[in-house]
């Protein structure tokens, strides 16, 4: 089983600390390791695992290199892109790579787990069902309307411990999603898969013939450096742009849905990683040089300066060296138009 570690993200919705130069999965949010460190250590332990395919955008490179060289991990390759098409080329890209019954174990690199075991035997059910030519996606037990995620119907077919998936919804309004929590028959996707190489490659030549072609051919057109497979640019930039989720996991009948019960979460907003962080007695998570008086369950990053919170609930506060924002908590996934109004200024 070789782990695809697909990194080309922008982790717009942390920012101002996650920047296009330096997106969210290079940086140690969680812990003293980075999320791509974290995502590749959440392995150790598990049995038959080949080195890792990292996919991420050429301007990211040597960071990539240098986070996995830190923990010591020598990866079958580093497949660059130079632009981001979203997942369904950087995983068809992988799979070019790999020997077709390979399986490959697609992993986000901006999640947390926090129980490892209970990962583990869910990797290793899934592995078990790619070898059937199942294309297996883990599902999270929903816990909360979460508007942040996609997520998966599961219908009533079962292989083993898993669902034959019946739908993927990626990300529904607020109602929607309460309902969907209501109903108990979905997960939230976390966007983590495991099939076989060549399996997933008929199933993307089914629904996507150009990208696939596009993709061979940018892979023909690679050059070699060093661990670096750097795909050529005039190639890949005319490929169409989708999710897995889009151009193959919603089309395709034989995707399976595994349940994870693993204490996920996709470190995707400001309030996600509050969720994650460790907090005083009063519910806040602090970062940095920061005072509190009468602060609830608030979220207070200082990158340099003293930051002082007076009587709010609910608040995130980051300071770094050129932005501060501060939002309601329950608003942080409108960080994103911030950022679509900064690039319009640019
Ligand atoms: N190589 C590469 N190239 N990686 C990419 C690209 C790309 O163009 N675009 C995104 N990624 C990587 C990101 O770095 C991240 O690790 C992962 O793919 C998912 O992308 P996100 O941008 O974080 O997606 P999301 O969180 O909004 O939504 C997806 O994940 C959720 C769970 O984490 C969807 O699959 C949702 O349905 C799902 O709930
Ligand atoms: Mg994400």
């Amino acid at each position: 089983m070789t782990p695809v570690i697909l990194s080309g993200g922008s982790g717009t919705r942390l920012w101002p600390l996650s920047r296009g130069q330096y997106p969210k999965q290079f940086l140690p949010l969680v812990s003293g390791y980075t999320m791509i460190q974290e995502t590749v250590l959440r392995l150790d332990g598990l049995a038959g695992l080949k080195a890792p395919i990292a996919v991420c955008n050429e301007d990211h490179r040597f960071m990539m290199a240098e986070q996995l060289r830190e923990i010591g991990v020598r990866p079958a390759a580093i497949i660059l892109e130079p632009v981001g098409k979203n997942t369904a080329p950087a995983v068809a890209m992988a799979a070019l790579s790999a020997a077709e019954d390979d399986v490959l174990l697609v992993l986000p690199a901006d999640h947390v787990v926090a129980d490892r075991a209970a990962f583990h035997h869910a990797v290793l059910e899934a592995r078990a069902l790619a070898e059937q030519d199942l294309l297996v996606t883990f599902g999270i037990v929903a816990t909360e309307p979460e508007t942040g995620y996609g997520y998966i119907k599961r219908g009533s077919l079962r292989y083993g411990p898993a669902y034959k998936v019946d739908a993927f919804v990626e990300k529904p309004d607020a109602q929607t999603a309460q309902r969907y929590l209501e109903s108990g028959e979905f997960f939230w996707n976390s966007g983590m898969f495991a099939f076989k190489a060549g399996v997933f490659l008929r199933e993307l030549e089914r629904f996507n013939p150009e990208m696939l072609a596009v993709c061979r051919a940018s892979l023909q057109a690679a050059k070699p450096d060093l661990d670096f497979v750097r795909l050529d640019k005039q190639t890949f930039s005319t490929c169409p742009s989708d999710s897995i989720d889009y151009a193959v996991m919603e089309k395709t009948d034989k995707a399976a849905v595994i349940p994870l019960d693993a204490g996920w979460n996709d470190v995707g907003s400001w309030s996600a990683l509050w969720d994650v962080t460790d907090k005083d007695g009063s519910g806040n998570a602090i970062k940095g040089d920061v005072l509190t008086v009468d602060t609830r369950n608030s979220f207070v990053h200082s990158s340099n300066k003293l930051v002082a919170v007076i009587g709010v609930d609910d608040l995130i506060v980051v300071e770094t060296d050129d932005a501060v924002m501060i939002a309601a908590k329950d608003r942080v996934q409108d960080v994103k138009e911030v950022v679509e109004q900064l690039k319009t200024l640019k």
